[in-house]
């Protein structure tokens, strides 16, 4: 089967790590005969707007349903597009209008990546944050009363409905079932916020009753971001609610290493819509232009959507070759991040030549 590919490689640095994205993507499916088209899109960048004032066509909803996966690089350029125009009317329309409810993070620590972790090696850290994407604590729920007085009053709810509740919990628990260790940890807070978080711990429980081979415990999200930092090797697979997963995905990456490495997934199981696989990293203006931003962070994204669209062996394949590239750490190779003078071609062929079967 061709699986059709939508490329919006966005701003900056997205425009230079992608490419490399793709070199590997093509190696693989070169590799284990996969068929894969690409199609590019200039929009969802700050070019697209000088020359339309928008951020994206009317029409690009139509312009990409039809399309397996979306492969992003980066979107964002303040001297051009305000930051809340530029992701709110890109980024956070696909999610929303795709019904990207999963939101995906691997925490992996990898050999030769300087990460703040002592005594740890590649191996003890890997595990996945699965942030529910579309609900409880973002909710638009709330307002404000008495505007400007000193009985000035402010509210904003959490929204937690069963199915979105459940269909975030079947997908971790699934995840987990499909791993090794088989381990399942929730983020709550039930102590504290005394109605949702029960709500959520039930339904927990009452989807574990479906899944008696994965093991379940759960954590206060305080002491929960503790422990990623303390004892991250504990983790398996972790579940939390918007607001919760959104710190944790981020606290993991940082405690395993440079931002130019992490990927996510913003993924619509059911495959009623195209998932999206981008870099957590952004447009970096700091460094754009000059050919050093690390790719591997795109790279890995590439193994993510391979993975979605059923093809473990050529995930897999990439995700060893950047991980053996890494172990060799020859600074000619690495990019300056990852104290290396190499480039992001030089690193990213490296790479896309390592992918075997
Ligand atoms: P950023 O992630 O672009 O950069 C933060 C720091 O990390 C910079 O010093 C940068 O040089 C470094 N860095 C990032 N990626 C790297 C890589 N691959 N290799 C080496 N170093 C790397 O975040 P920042 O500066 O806050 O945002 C810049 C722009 O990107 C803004 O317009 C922001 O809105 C946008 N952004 C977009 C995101 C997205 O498309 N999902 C996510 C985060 C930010
Ligand atoms: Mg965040």
């Amino acid at each position: 089967t061709t699986h059709r590919i939508a490329v919006i490689p966005g701003d900056g640095i997205g425009k230079e790590v992608v490419p490399e994205g793709l070199r590997s993507l093509e190696a693989a499916a070169r590799i284990f005969n996969l068929d894969l088209e690409f199609t590019h899109f200039d929009f969802a960048s700050a070019d697209y707007y000088l020359k339309h004032g928008t951020m994206m066509p009317g029409d690009w909803e139509e312009q990409l349903t039809g399309f397996d996966a979306i492969y992003f690089g980066a979107v964002g350029w303040p001297d051009v597009v305000p930051d809340h125009i530029s992701l709110w009317d890109s980024l956070l329309q696909f999610r929303r209008r795709f019904d990207q409810y999963v939101n995906l993070r691997p925490v992996k620590l990898l050999p030769g990546v300087p990460s703040p972790l002592a005594n740890r090696k590649p191996g003890d850290v890997d595990f996945y944050v699965v942030r529910e994407n579309t609900e409880g604590e973002y909710s638009s729920v709330g307002g404000v009363m008495f505007e400007g007085t000193d009985r000035e009053v402010v509210m904003q709810e959490t929204v937690m409905t069963r199915v979105g509740v459940d269909r975030i919990l079947k997908y971790a628990f699934d995840l987990a079932s499909r791993r090794e260790a088989k381990s399942l940890t929730s983020a709550t807070k039930s102590n504290g916020i005394s109605i949702s978080m029960p709500y959520w711990d039930t339904r927990v429980a009452t989807m574990a009753e479906n899944y008696p081979g994965v093991s379940v415990d759960k954590f206060h999200i305080d002491i929960l971001t503790a422990n990623f930092v303390l004892h991250p090797d504990w983790f398996d697979v972790v579940v939390a609610s918007n607001l919760f997963g959104d710190i944790l995905s981020d606290l993991g990456p940082a405690v395993t290493g440079t931002i130019g490495v992490a990927p996510s997934a913003n993924i619509n199981p059911e495959g009623l819509f195209p998932s999206l696989f981008e870099p957590v990293h952004g447009s970096a203006p700091d460094i754009a232009g000059r050919g050093i931003a690390n790719p591997i962070g795109q790279i890995w994204c590439g193994a993510m959507m391979l993975e979605h669209l059923g093809y473990s062996q050529a995930a897999t394949a990439i995700q060893d070759a950047f991980e053996s590239v890494l172990a060799e750490a020859d600074a000619q190779v690495l990019t300056p991040d990852l104290g290396g003078h190499g480039t992001t071609g030089i690193l990213g062929t490296a790479i896309a030549e390592r992918i075997t079967k």
